[in-house]
């Protein structure tokens, strides 16, 4: 990976406008992560000094996205990219090694591109290095225009390009990288008599050429790396290719799919070793799955921590605050919220476990409820090791059940269980010997068989 004095800048000051939304296009989420993280991330493998991100008027959301891990520049209008990259001069003030420019809507771009960017632009010692690709249709893309010796002349966008360049295959990414030392003069060389009005920051090449100065290119591997997402359908299809991309690292590390088209990762899901995912399965963000778990099929877990050797679902929804230990079995149509399950512990169906801690090995039968929360605020029910909760029960929190104690089937619990200690809390069983036919003869007789013989029944 490129070492040394190296800044990044993320364009990310356009609306967005064919999202049609209320939400800033880069704040839209891939894998669960916005394309902003996706990008800064991938800057951050470069390891930059600074990272600036450039903001619109009025962008606070995606400032305050930003600000965490970067410096934010506003432009104050979107003239173009050119003067989007002039927008991080102050920011960028005294820095003179190379600098970086990355899109916030391509959040696809591999780090190791970026090093290989580097790496050309250093070499070559240009001024300005460009990230081509040839995309399946490069209607829209700027064309990369080379000379016989395989230099980097000029980048002509589509509107202002003749017949003859609109038949180039190679196109500009957008991801670029620069000389900082002689950046910003570049850019204040840029006019804006172009088709579209506005200032380009591809016509740094051309301005470099003109000086004299040498510009480089190299080839993207794989052209769905520089998707750029302009609309939600293409930002299903960054998220198609990202889900392919995290399901092949999943199972290159040891997980099993049984079907992995229809698995949804989060960029950050962790999965250990001889995990198997059945199919259906959805992985919101922050889930980590020990070594040798099972996810049964139609399961979605997010914000949750599985152990070693458990087995989860099938239908099982494992929401924020859900710790499951190992060897532990969540079943079908159980939800646990904000709940610890210890080692061993089993819900093996028709269960909800919310605010609650389960001791190791406990039982929880089926259709157990934890009634967590009263209309007002939410109370935390705890369970002891081994403890065995009869089906169809509620326990009203807060609420103790002790160390091995017996909670008896359809049991209301209101009130502390001791350890070892046997509660049932249901009204009485009465038997009537006989009874059953004295029951139908009232009931024959009150449907009008005066005698109640049970004649004229269908
Ligand atoms: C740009 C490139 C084109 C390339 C294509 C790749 C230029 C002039 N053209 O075209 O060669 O093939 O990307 O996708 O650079 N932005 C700002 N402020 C502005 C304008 C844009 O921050 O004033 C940001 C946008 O939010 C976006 C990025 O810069 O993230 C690219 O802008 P966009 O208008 O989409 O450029 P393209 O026309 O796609
Ligand atoms: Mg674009």
């Amino acid at each position: 990976m490129a070492e040394g004095h190296i800044a990044a800048i993320i364009l990310a000051a356009g609306k967005g406008t064919r999202m049609r939304s209320e939400l800033p296009k880069v704040l839209h989420r891939v894998a669960g992560r916005t394309m902003l993280e996706h990008v800064l991330d991938t800057a951050a493998s470069l390891s930059p000094d600074r990272t600036v991100v450039v903001v619109g008027p009025e962008m606070e959301d995606v400032a305050a996205a930003a600000r965490p891990v970067a410096d934010v520049a506003v432009q104050p209008e979107q003239l173009g990219t050119a003067d989007a990259v002039k927008a991080a001069r102050s920011a960028l003030s005294g820095h003179a090694g190379e600098v970086v420019v990355l899109y916030g809507d391509s959040p696809l771009v591999r780090g190791a591109t970026l090093g290989r960017l580097i790496g050309a632009l250093r070499q070559r010692r240009a001024a300005v290095a460009v990230v081509g690709f040839r995309p399946p249709d490069p209607t829209g893309y700027g064309r990369l225009i080379v000379s016989a010796e395989g230099c980097l002349e000029a980048i002509v966008e589509e509107r202002d390009a003749s017949r003859a360049q609109r038949t180039i295959p190679l196109c500009n990414s957008g991801v670029m990288a620069f000389d900082g030392r002689v950046l910003f003069d570049l850019l204040d060389a840029v006019d804006a008599g172009n088709a579209n009005g506005e200032y380009y920051l591809t016509d740094l090449v051309a301005h470099a050429r003109a000086g004299n100065r040498n510009c480089t290119y190299i080839e993207a591997d794989d052209a769905d790396e520089l998707i750029g997402v302009n609309s939600r359908a293409e930002l299903a299809v960054a998220e198609a290719i990202y889900q392919t991309r995290v399901r092949g690292a999943a199972m290159a590390a040891g997980t099993t799919m049984t079907d992995p088209s229809t698995v949804y990762l989060s960029a950050d899901t962790v999965l250990g070793r001889d995990v198997v995912i059945e199919p259906n399965v959805f992985f919101g963000p922050g889930v980590i799955v020990g070594d040798r778990t099972t996810i049964r099929a139609f399961s979605h877990l997010e914000g949750a921590s599985i152990g070693d050797g458990a087995v989860v679902g099938p239908f099982a929804r494992l929401r924020p605050g859900t710790r499951v230990g190992d060897d532990a079995r969540v079943g079908n149509f159980v939800e646990v919220k904000n709940a610890v399950l210890g080692a061993g512990a089993k819900a093996g169906h028709l269960a909800y476990l919310g605010d609650a801690d389960v001791g190791d090995g406990a039982n929880i039968g089926a259709g157990t409820i934890t009634c967590n929360y009263d209309g007002v605020a939410k109370y935390r029910t705890e369970i002891g090791k081994g403890a065995f909760i009869g089906s169809d029960s509620a326990l009203v929190a807060p609420v103790r059940i002790g160390k091995d104690a017996v909670v008896g089937a359809g049991s209301v619990i209101t009130e502390d269980v001791a350890d070892g200690a046997l509660a049932v809390a249901r009204g009485e069983q009465k038997t009537v010997a006989g009874g059953a036919e004295r029951l139908r003869t009232r009931q024959r007789r009150r449907a009008g068989h005066e005698d109640g013989s049970g004649q004229g029944e269908e």
